[in-house]
Formats: structure tokens, sequence, C-alpha cells
């Protein structure tokens, strides 16, 4: 594994990809509420198989469970407690740990947001459930119009100085908002936002209209979540004799309806079909030619791209693994941008 640096705004240094837990492997029995259960055990492996091949850059939020979506809140803060035990085995100062703030945790008004009362009690909830004393990126996980801009990145800033954080990340922020951060943090000399994270494949291309070039002019990386449309760029959900869709035991879309409801028309069915025909074409599965397009946009965007991506058994990160150093040339990604011309996600 290879690694860069995240953004031109920091020195930090990352793993080309890094290991998502929004979803986590799952074991077939569900709790007393209906979440599946995590398969530990594999999330163990997944863990040493990633970090010992290099991939040490990790992606949470305190709001993960890693079985259910959306989640209650009798489940929330189970992804950053499961790390937070699993992760002990290894060097802290080896892995680079992002994870995030702004969704609801308890009942209350102020449970949720970017406000200064909640943040402060979720950057301490967040070390208690990682067992860490410091996370290297703390994300905004969205936009909250009911907190002051400046109250925000003041309290950003505060927990860099206090040491409880190292960098500061902007999750899924409109471009507008996003430039009105940027302006207050050079007018008031504040902690600068070094990476952004916002949703990118090639079925979802959204971010190249607004955020890459608010990223471009301002050095910030992007660290990109579902890359692989949340597995449906695997071709999982296509039984290619029948050329239908279909939705396998076990996968994310048995629990979480909006996958078929927004990916499974006959438009994404003609775009996936020829897409996994050109994978096969360039020796690569439909996953690996997913992450390594996301990758390489970065030589046609010209800032750093991160694609995180998440695994519910070891063989889809052994199959990650094998993309980092995936080279796709410009003939590769002209095809593949006529080709996403085909797709369109409800
Ligand atoms: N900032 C935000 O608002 C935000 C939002 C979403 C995600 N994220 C972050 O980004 C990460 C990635 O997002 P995502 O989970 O949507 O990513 P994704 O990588 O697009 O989808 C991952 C899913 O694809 C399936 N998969 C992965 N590799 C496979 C393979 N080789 N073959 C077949 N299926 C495979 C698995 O689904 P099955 O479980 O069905 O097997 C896996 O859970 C998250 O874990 C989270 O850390 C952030």
């Amino acid at each position: 594994m290879r690694f860069k640096r995240l953004s031109s705004a920091c020195g930090l240094k990352v793993s080309t990809i890094s290991l998502g837990t929004w979803h986590l492997p799952r074991l077939p029995e569900r709790d007393d509420w209906g979440a599946y259960k995590i398969d530990k055990e594999e999330l163990k492996k997944v863990l040493k198989v990633a970090i010992d091949n290099g991939l040490t850059f990790i992606d949470t939020a305190n709001r993960y469970h890693g079985g259910m979506s959306p989640v209650d809140l009798r489940h929330v803060g189970n992804a950053e407690r499961l790390l937070g035990e699993l992760l002990k085995a290894y060097d802290r100062q080896e892995l680079v740990i992002a994870t995030k703030v702004a969704g609801r945790m308890g009942p209350g008004p102020n449970d949720e947001g970017l406000s200064r009362k909640h943040v402060m009690w979720q950057i301490g909830e967040s070390l208690r459930r990682l067992r860490m004393d410091y996370v290297d990126i703390y994300y905004m996980h969205r936009h909250d119009p009911e907190t002051p801009k400046l109250e925000i990145m003041r309290t950003f800033t505060y927990l860099v100085q206090q040491g409880l954080i190292r960098y500061i990340g902007a999750s899924n922020i409109p471009a507008l908002d996003l430039m009105e951060f940027l302006y207050l943090i050079k007018e008031y000399r504040l902690e600068p936002i070094v990476v952004l994270q916002y949703k990118y494949n090639l079925m979802e291309r959204g971010i190249e209209r607004d955020i890459i070039p608010v990223a471009k002019r301002h050095g910030l990386g992007l660290a990109v979540y579902s890359p692989l449309a949340q597995g449906v760029l695997t071709g999982k959900y296509i039984d290619v004799k029948s050329r239908k869709w279909r939705i396998p035991e076990l996968s994310r879309a048995t629990y979480m309806k909006s996958i078929s409801r927004r990916y499974f028309t006959d438009e994404n069915l003609g775009f996936l079909l020829d897409y996994m025909e050109f994978a096969r074409s360039k020796g690569l599965t439909p996953a690996q030619l997913s992450l390594a397009w996301t990758i390489n946009m970065e030589r046609r965007w010209k800032v750093p791209i991160i694609p995180i991506v998440s695994v519910s058994r070891l063989s889809h990160l052994e199959e990650a693994l094998a993309a980092a150093d995936v080279q796709l040339n410009d003939d590769d990604l002209k095809y593949l941008d006529e080709l996403s011309t085909k797709a369109k996600v409800l």
C-alpha cells in the first residue's frame, strides 16, 4: 500500500485506500431490536489484514452501528466501541483514525448538530468509545444551519489546540456553506479544514460540479464514500444470466430498502452489464475497477482522492487491496465517462 499526503493543506500521510465502518461484517442473527449482530471475529481478521497491508486509514462516525441503517439511539456508538476494543492490539501512532459528529446521539435538543455544547460532549464520548486520547481527523458529519459557522470553527479549532483532534474535516456540507467556512477560517485565522468527505462513484458524480472545484482551489483532499455505490457497482445485485436485479442473502439491500429504490432501474441495469464486461476485459473485478476509477480520477482533478470502502467479509478487503495500484489510462477513463452517462440514481 502506498501512502500519500492527505491534502496540500496539511502534512498528514494516509494510505491510498481507507476502510469504512458504516457497515461491518455481519452474522445472520439479529438482536432483539432487529439489527444484524456484528461478526466480531471476521472484523478482527479484516482489521489485521488491512493493517498488515498498510491500510491504516480508518473511517468511522459516532452514530455508526455496523449492521443497521438508519441507526436508532439504542445502537449508536457500536462501531466506535468495536474499533476501540479491536484496535487496542495495534500501535496507535501507526493508525490514522477519522470520526464524525453531528448526527443524533440522544433524544434531547442538544443531542445532535454542531453546537459547542454537542461537539464538546461528543468528542469526549467518541474518545471513550474508541479508547483513544485523540483522533486524527474530526469531521462535521453534515451541515448544521442552526449553529453559527464561527461557533463551529472556533470549537473545532479549540479541539485541535487541546490535542483532542489533529485535523479538521467537513462532510456533506453544501458548496456555498463550505466556501463560507473557508472564508471565516482565513478571516479569523482559525485551524483549517484539510479534508472533505462526500459521496463519489461512477454512478454518482454530483461533486464534480461544485465540491471538486472548491477542493482544487483550496488544496483540500477528498475522502470519498460509497465508491462502490453501496455494493451496486460490484455487480452483486445482478443476475447476469437472466439480466435481472436480485438481492443476495445478508447483503446490505436486505435491510436498506433505499438501495433497490434508488439504483434498481432499467438504465442502471444496462449500464452495469456493460460496466461488468469492461471490468472483465481489463482483468479486474467490478469492485476493483470502481476503486481504481476513484483513485485514478485524481489525475484529472488534481486533488488527492482516497476511496473509503466498507467490507462485509475478508475477501472484499482482499479484492480492494489489490486495486490500490491499478493504473487506468486516459482511454479507459474516457470510455467510463461515456458509459457513466447511462447511469441514473434516483
Ligand atoms: N460522510 C458520510 O455521510 C458517509 C456516508 C456513507 C458512508 N461513509 C463512509 O464511507 C464508507 C464507505 O461507504 P459505503 O459503505 O457506502 O461504501 P461502498 O464501498 O460503496 O459499499 C460497501 C459495500 O459493498 C459491498 N462490497 C464491498 N466489497 C465487495 C466485493 N468485493 N464484492 C461484493 N460486495 C462488496 C458490501 O456490501 P454487503 O454488506 O451488501 O456485502 C459493502 O458493505 C462507510 O463505511 C463510511 O465509513 C460516510
